[in-house]
């Protein structure tokens, strides 16, 4: 059976003290309230990584960042390899989110140089995909989402697959207030599956959670997550609030 997964991306929210504050009543929650169901995984800032680490220590939470370095070293003023962020605690990194493609230009060959320094790390990658609003309205956003896959991801090996976790954000419903509906969720998180098993093979495909992300909430997140394809979620917005965050965790 696939993990279930529940991703919060605080994005560049919460100076520290507020960054260790969520953290610390998500944790108490969690702790007193555990589900088998899903994990539950924080993504925050960089500097955040490190005493969240410690909030979470020993628990069933997961840690992660929300981008990496695209060289495993060396002189690169400012940046942040994912060996790094391996030795902060954290378990898991971002790479491929649709800001990153738009605000700082990342294209699919060096998101899958991210993805492949982040997996020799000892990191697992929740890769993002998703289609603009004009590629959906021109109907070619299969062809989008299967383009993202086959360079930035399907040059990996079989075995890496295991650390992967694909999260679907059709960037139309990113931080928009609107959502897919979750006929629209199953259909495309079906389609990736069904690239993954014409790849790497059915056991794989099967075993590889993909999760939706775009607007999701309380409100929304029971339907969206009910769609056989649909393995949990990654928060935005929504995350930043502890009881929020936590609804969405139950509702799967
Ligand atoms: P949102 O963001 O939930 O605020 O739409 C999701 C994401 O960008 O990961």
């Amino acid at each position: 059976m696939r993990k279930k997964i529940v991703a919060g991306n605080w994005k560049m929210n919460m100076v520290l003290s507020e960054g260790i504050e969520l953290a610390k009543s998500v944790n108490k929650h969690l702790v007193e309230h555990p589900t088998e169901k899903a994990t539950a995984v924080l993504c925050t800032p960089f500097i955040h990584l490190a005493p969240v680490a410690e909030i979470l220590k020993d628990t069933q939470t997961g840690l992660g960042a929300q981008n990496c370095a695209s060289e495993a070293s060396g002189a690169y003023t400012g940046e942040i390899s994912a060996e790094m962020i391996k030795s902060a605690g954290a378990q898991y990194v971002i790479i491929g989110h649709s800001e990153r493609r738009s605000y700082y230009n990342e294209d699919d060959s060096l998101i899958y140089k991210k993805t492949f320094l982040a997996l020799k790390s000892g990191l697992k990658v929740i890769f993002c995909c998703g289609e603009v609003l004009q590629e959906r309205e021109e109907q070619i956003h299969f062809e989008v989402v299967k383009k993202q896959l086959l360079d930035g991801l399907f040059n990996l090996q079989k075995e890496d697959l295991k650390n992967i976790i694909i999260a679907y954000e059709p960037v139309w419903a990113i931080g928009t207030g609107l959502t897919a509906s979750p006929q629209q969720a199953q259909e495309m998180h079906l389609f990736i599956r069904t690239l993954i098993q014409e790849r790497y093979g059915k056991e794989i495909a099967d075993e590889t959670s993909i999760l939706y992300g775009g607007s999701c909430k309380p409100s929304n997140a029971a339907e969206i997550f009910s769609m056989p394809d649909v393995d949990g979620g990654l928060i935005g917005g929504a995350s930043l609030k502890k009881d929020d965050f936590c609804a969405i965790i139950s509702a799967i």
